[in-house]
């Protein structure tokens, strides 16, 4: 068989394999001005559930992306890292990156996966209980990462669980590990937010569009944020919402440095912005609705030239494609990055860091 000459060309392109779409920052970046790793800080998160942002301060963060970075640059051998752990991924609402990632992150590490891709193929459509699933993900696997429409169905797991669970995301409250996925692609992106001072006039200005109170990336994203008030000018947040951050989140911002700005004017802000989070889509209870759509992003948009734009996606029209092969685009190193930022993740749960980490690489 003859295979055409554009499929050729196709598979051959180099720069097409390796995926190198928007800004890329080079994972060393991060390593070149830092000690080595604290495993001290790393061994925080040994036989951890990760449930909530708040579990993250700024070293425990800063030390996850390094060892992140030195998976992603492939620093030393993992392929047997994990190959006596079995995760399951067990998503009752639907997912491409979070579920993938994970399960992508085990198998890196030489672990096993076992997987839920949909609610409808379990006991719950026959009315089976939280309670009676996590007695079984005891019984088939060591770790579980859980997505759920239900705010109260992690909390709930956690109750019958001898295991730790990852949060993949409960309905409008969290998605912890996404937002270590956002940090350590700004961390790649500009290293000096994770050391020392920036200067107060080239501190960051970040824009979130959406309503961190019910939105779970953006709410992880912002807890995280308010770890860098030393880095971190000013947040402002774009919604159509009258209160955009609720009770929970306005008592963090209150106690946090940074000053927190609410705008309609997502325009005229543009010229100021450093770093621009978007998300649209939020799952409210019955449904997903869609939020910030009236603040669009394309090519044509009032960037600074500098700019990078994250987003968790799924996207929907407040992203255009067109912004894609620009620098702008960071989303798509951020979604990459979450395989990376994940193994570290698992590492530090097994308690595996310093089996794996050459001394040469620790503090
Ligand atoms: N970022 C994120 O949560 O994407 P998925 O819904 O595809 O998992």
């Amino acid at each position: 068989m003859t295979i055409p000459a554009s499929r050729v060309e196709h598979v051959a392109d180099p720069s097409r394999k390796a995926g190198l779409i928007g800004n890329c920052p080079d994972p060393a970046q991060l390593l070149g001005h830092s000690p080595g790793l604290r495993l001290d800080v790393l061994d925080r998160l040994r036989d951890a559930s990760v449930l909530s942002a708040a579990q993250f301060d700024k070293d425990l963060l800063c030390e996850l992306a390094k060892l992140a970075a030195l998976l992603q640059l492939k620093s030393f051998p993992v392929l047997d890292a994990l190959e006596d752990k079995i995760l399951a991924a067990a998503f009752f609402e639907p997912s491409t990156r979070t579920r993938l990632s994970f399960e992508s992150a085990m198998l890196h590490l030489g672990g096993k996966t076992i997987s839920v891709a949909d609610a409808k193929t379990t006991g719950v459509a026959k009315g089976e209980s939280m309670r009676d699933i996590g007695q079984m993900f005891n019984s088939y696997a060591d770790i579980v990462a859980v997505r759920h429409t239900e705010q109260s169905a992690v909390g709930e797991l956690c109750k019958y669980l001898r295991i730790p669970l990852l949060n993949g995301g409960n309905g409008s409250d969290e998605h912890p590990s996404q937002a270590l996925a956002d940090w350590y692609a700004l961390l790649k992106w500009r290293p000096e937010i994770a050391y020392g001072t920036i200067p107060e006039k080239f501190r960051l200005n970040i824009g979130i569009i959406g309503t961190p109170g019910n939105m779970r990336t953006v709410k992880s994203f912002l807890m995280l944020a308010l770890l860098f008030e030393k880095n971190i000018n000013h947040i402002t947040i774009f919604s159509e919402m009258a209160d955009p951050l609720g009770e929970e989140i306005r008592a963090m911002t209150n106690a946090s440095a940074i000053g927190i700005n609410f705008s309609q004017d997502l325009s005229q802000s543009l010229e100021y912005l450093d770093v621009v989070y978007m998300n649209a889509i939020a799952y409210l209870g019955d449904g997903y609705r869609f939020f910030g759509d009236a603040f669009s992003l394309d090519a044509s948009s009032p960037l600074k030239p500098d700019t990078v734009i994250l987003h968790p996606l799924a996207r929907g029209e407040e992203l255009s494609v067109d912004l894609d092969h620009t620098q702008h685009n960071l989303y798509f190193n951020q979604a990459d990055g979450a395989v990376w930022i994940r193994q570290a993740l698992l590492l530090c749960i097994f308690g595996r860091v310093a089996d794996v980490v050459p001394p040469e690489h620790l503090s």
